[in-house]
């Protein structure tokens, strides 16, 4: 079976074909970095012109790096939210547009749960495992069963994981975007220079928080004097937010791997996926976490934690092959919860 993606939900355009054996045949990501920088963020009009500029070319690339034609396709699969709202319409019309005119079966694919596959796409991983989704706009630990089956332990109350590195980054001056720029410059600091608080931690449950983690990155700042602190001390306010984040996520993820396992006995696999897992001190005190907790850690190559088209080429494949398609009605969801049931079509 051989599966079209298609993602344009933030800064990404992108396009992917992927067989049902886990073969990514091809995977095209253009991003649109450049284009929002001088903002120092994603300018929602800007990334929708931008996926409907890029789009047609990249899906004829998949294509064609892959060697094969519409005519060797057996599904089309696009992000249908959560994501904004423009990008987002733009990447799904082209995927409805494509299976219509090829008589494809189409997949309107939640990129959280694209997110949440993904482990299975790199790794061949099975199903029961416990699940951080960690990105831009998500901070959330779930049980998966399988695709669209989800037993929600813990998400963010107030900002996502990925939100707050690309604040403080912009704090400290450290560029856009902000999580890898931050995790770079962290590498020079001392964690230890700066105290920072560990919201949630050691509280009940397994829920996040890290507006107040931010709110004291910005206090620490304006201590020093406000304005951009040089370099050095950037590094060390760097490396105690991540810190504090990691310590945050283990606890959290302790929490959750109890509850897992209460739930699901034979389940034994950590899967840590989204943009900020591709931070390489967080990915490490998560291994350290699953192991300490008898668990096997995952976590999908760098370039498939941030966002991509095969991955929702995959989480196509996973649909298909449980014969669950989607009509040409499916609507563009800004918000969509991923331990929610899609919404029905009116026909
Ligand atoms: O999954 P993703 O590519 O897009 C969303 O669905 O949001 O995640 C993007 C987020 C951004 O907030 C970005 O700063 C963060 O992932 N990120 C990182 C790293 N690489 C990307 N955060 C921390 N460390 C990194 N190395
Ligand atoms: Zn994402």
């Amino acid at each position: 079976m051989l599966v079209l993606g298609i993602e344009t939900s933030c800064d990404e355009t992108a396009a992917a074909v992927v067989r049902d054996d886990r073969t990514i045949l091809s995977n095209v990501v253009l991003s649109q970095l450049d284009e929002h920088r001088p903002y120092g963020g994603v300018v929602p009009e800007i990334a929708a012109r931008s996926h409907l500029d890029h789009i047609g070319g990249l899906v004829a690339k998949a294509l064609e790096e892959a060697g094969i034609g519409y005519e060797d396709l057996d599904g089309v699969a696009a992000t249908a939210g959560p994501g904004l709202i423009g990008g987002v319409m733009v990447g799904l019309m082209t995927g409805k547009a494509i299976a219509l005119v090829r008589d494809l079966p189409f997949v309107a694919v939640n990129h959280m749960e694209a997110h949440a596959l993904t482990p299975r796409l790199t790794g061949g991983i099975d199903f029961p495992y416990l699940a951080l989704l960690v990105s831009g706009g998500h901070c959330l630990l779930l049980g998966v069963s399988g695709p669209g089956d989800y037993r929600r332990y813990g998400s963010t109350v107030d900002d996502a994981v990925g939100e707050a590195f690309d604040k403080t980054a912009k704090m400290l001056g450290l560029g856009y975007p902000g999580g890898p720029a931050l995790e770079a410059a962290a590498l020079a600091g001392d964690p230890a220079r700066f105290a920072l608080p560990r919201p949630m931690l050691g509280r009940p449950g397994c829920d996040f928080s890290f507006s107040g983690l931010k709110t004291a990155v910005r206090q620490t700042v304006a201590r020093l004097g406000g304005g951009t602190p040089d370099a050095a001390t950037a590094a060390d306010i760097a490396a105690a937010f991540q810190q504090a984040v990691a310590d945050v996520l283990a606890d959290r993820t302790t929490h959750a791997i109890a509850r897992f396992r209460k739930d699901f006995p034979k389940g034994d696999t950590l899967v840590v996926a989204g943009g900020v897992a591709a931070n390489k001190v967080l990915r490490a005190t998560l291994e350290k976490t699953a192991d300490k907790n008898g668990m096997t850690f995952t976590a999908p190559p760098l370039g498939l934690c941030t966002d991509n088209a095969a991955m929702v080429a995959w989480a196509g494949v996973e649909r298909l092959q449980r014969g669950l398609t989607d009509t040409l009605d499916a609507p563009a969801r800004p918000r969509w919860p991923l331990d929610e049931a899609p919404v029905k079509s009116q026909v």
